[in-house]
């Protein structure tokens, strides 16, 4: 129950909120109840083209609808990070890189330039999840939001096969949806919550995670409400990791080398708001043929560094 109201986000629900407001509101980036619900009357007013009195209102009513988030113990905290499960990687120096694996209850972003591997890590993501935890695997489906249209399931039945698991039944534990647009991405990622409270998924790819964001908002006046898209976008990604103690595995182009355009390669687009919502960030480059670099970047507890692994037809392996 307490759960359903989490999500009963719906603005236009809001009394005082008609269907014109809630169109502007949203257009502004007023997406929930909570954003609203921490604004002032004067910002409201503005957004809505309202009066004050009337954004207060509505404003108060956000109050009393929103979950702004309880406190919970630090004996809690613990208990919850117990639980927290390893994905492996395939390679054994990669999971040692991620002290152990890629962690549930967390954000994974894989970011590179073209070719250096997202897309094959995000595949074999879906088939490790779904091996007995003593494997490696999580015991569970995947879904995946696939904005590029990259997905492979002839690939997937390659490295299902490398697993000794059922292909047909490999491929019928992934949850593949194409995302037209960046609204839809992030419609998306509802819908997957959705599905969740039926479907035992442990793992979220979104591949890529920042191309229609990219394509979209062109030019520095689009740039604040991109981010504000994003960092939507990604705490919905938390939270959903959050509820089912899943692995959220997120992809970010970026250039090969710096120049004027791109600037720094270690810098991908989303800038700090991807990156500071992502829990683990881990920097992807070409090495000699299929041979790929692997390196950590500010991670909250673990050491900087880096991991060679290979893609071979059965996979990510050493
Ligand atoms: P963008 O999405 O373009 O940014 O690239 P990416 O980082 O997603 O690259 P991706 O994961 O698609 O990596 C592509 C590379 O994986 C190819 O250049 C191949 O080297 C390798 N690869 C893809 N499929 C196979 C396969 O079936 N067998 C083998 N051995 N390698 C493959
Ligand atoms: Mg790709």
């Amino acid at each position: 129950m307490e759960e359903d109201n989490i999500y009963d986000d719906d603005i236009s629900k809001l009394p005082g909120v008609g269907p014109a407001t809630a169109e502007k509101l949203r257009d502004s980036g007023y997406v929930d109840i909570l954003s609203i619900a921490v604004s002032s009357p004067s910002e409201l007013a503005d957004a809505a083209e309202i009066g004050e009195s009337t954004a207060s209102k509505i404003i108060l009513n956000a109050r009393k609808q929103a979950d702004i988030g309880g406190f919970e113990t630090g004996k809690t905290l613990l208990e919850k990070r117990a639980k927290i499960g390893r994905l492996t990687s395939g390679s054994k120096t990669f999971d040692e890189l991620l002290g152990g694996g890629f962690e549930s209850q967390a954000i994974i972003e894989l970011f590179g330039e073209y070719g250096s591997g997202k897309t094959q890590i995000a595949h074999q993501l879906c088939v490790v999840v779904q091996l007995p935890e003593e494997k490696g695997g999580l015991n569970g489906h995947a879904f995946y939001i696939d904005t590029e249209n990259t997905f492979r399931p002839e690939r997937i039945i390659q490295m299902a096969e490398a697993y000794d698991l059922d292909p047909d039944e490999t491929l019928s534990k992934i949850h593949v949806a194409r995302a037209y647009n960046s609204s839809h991405q992030m419609l998306l990622v509802d819908k997957v919550r959705e599905l969740s409270k039926e479907v035992p998924a442990r793992l979220l790819v979104v591949d890529s995670l920042t191309a229609h964001f990219r394509a979209e908002y062109v030019g520095r006046g689009a740039l604040a409400d991109r981010q504000q898209k994003l960092n939507k976008h990604m705490h919905d990604l938390l939270r959903w990791s959050d509820l089912n103690n899943g692995v959220v595995c997120v992809t970010n182009q970026v250039a090969a080398k710096p120049d004027a355009f791109f600037g720094d390669p270690t810098r991908p687009i989303g800038g700090h708001i991807v990156g500071h919502t992502a829990t683990f960030r881990i920097y992807l480059r070409k090495s000699k043929g299929p041979k790929r670099i692997a390196r950590l970047i500010d991670s909250p507890h673990l050491p900087e560094g880096e991991a060679v692994f290979t893609i071979t037809d059965k996979g990510i392996r050493d």
